[in-house]
């Protein structure tokens, strides 16, 4: 069986301003590459649309890669105030988030929009972290298999198994997010597990091999030895404490 790197994920969401971001990531390079702990991971970087180029150009010839945020879901016209994946194409940003439960409650952002995302993305042969997940309420009702089933159904499993190649999968409970609660390690590899069969059933063995399942939610320093221990856990998006130099430093030597 192919082996899979362990991938560490920053989603900066709305944090940090110029100075912060450039200075975060002029550090935090500093180190990786001093105590090289970067060894056999990817690590990737999701900051503010406005420092994706500085950004971009900071990280240029190292292992970290950077990623926007969100696109919009075409690549140019009359949308007041949006970004495109055309546009970040340009200044050589090749991975986006999307699906982020927080596009999705505040945004309004529906699956079929986030299909037409997903279609504008892999157009500009973007990688997509694809995040999916279910609310307190969906859990406390049992229903957390069959939501996220259908999150994928209704957008990542309309692609081609040769597009899937370019997702990763991000497991984000909604209840865990920016909470302080997580769901059990248990419980988070259970979820892996079926989100990997589901991936299976639908392209087959080296596919549902190969693909990325990470987990987000209230990871921390103390805690993501144990996420990613899980046999089905590759990795993680971490919020906040990926703001914090150490805490993420610590985070990606686990
Ligand atoms: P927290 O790590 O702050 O819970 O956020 C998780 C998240 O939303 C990452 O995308």
């Amino acid at each position: 069986m192919r082996k899979r790197k362990k991938v560490v994920i920053a989603n900066w969401k709305m944090n940090y301003d110029f100075y912060e971001t450039t200075s975060f990531i002029r550090n935090f390079l500093k180190i990786v590459f001093e105590r090289k702990i970067n060894h056999n991971k990817e690590i990737i970087i999701a900051p503010s649309f406005p420092f994706l180029h500085i950004s971009n150009q900071i990280s240029q010839g190292t292992t970290l890669n950077i990623a926007a945020q969100n696109i919009h879901h075409t690549d140019k016209g009359s949308y007041t105030g949006e970004v495109s994946s055309y546009m970040l194409k340009s200044i050589g940003i090749q991975k986006v988030i999307l699906g982020h439960s927080e596009r999705r409650e505040f945004f309004l952002e529906k699956n079929n929009l986030l299909f037409e995302k997903i279609k504008i993305a892999l157009k500009y042969n973007f990688n997509i972290i694809f995040c999916v997940g279910e609310s307190f309420l969906e859990r406390s009702k049992n229903k957390q298999f069959e939501i996220v089933k259908s999150q994928l159904e209704e957008t990542v499993f309309r692609c081609t198994s040769d597009e899937v190649k370019s997702f990763y999968i991000a497991y984000e409970p909604i209840w865990a997010i920016g909470t302080g609660k997580t769901a059990t390690f248990e419980e988070v590899q259970i979820m892996h597990e079926f989100i990997r069969s589901l991936f299976f059933d639908k392209y087959g063995e080296s596919v549902s091999n190969r693909i990325y399942i990470l987990y987000g939610g209230s990871i921390n320093d103390l805690n993501a030895k144990d996420f990613f221990s899980q046999k089905d856990v590759d990795g993680g998006l971490v919020g906040n404490s990926s703001l914090k130099l150490d805490k993420f430093l610590r985070i990606v030597q686990s």
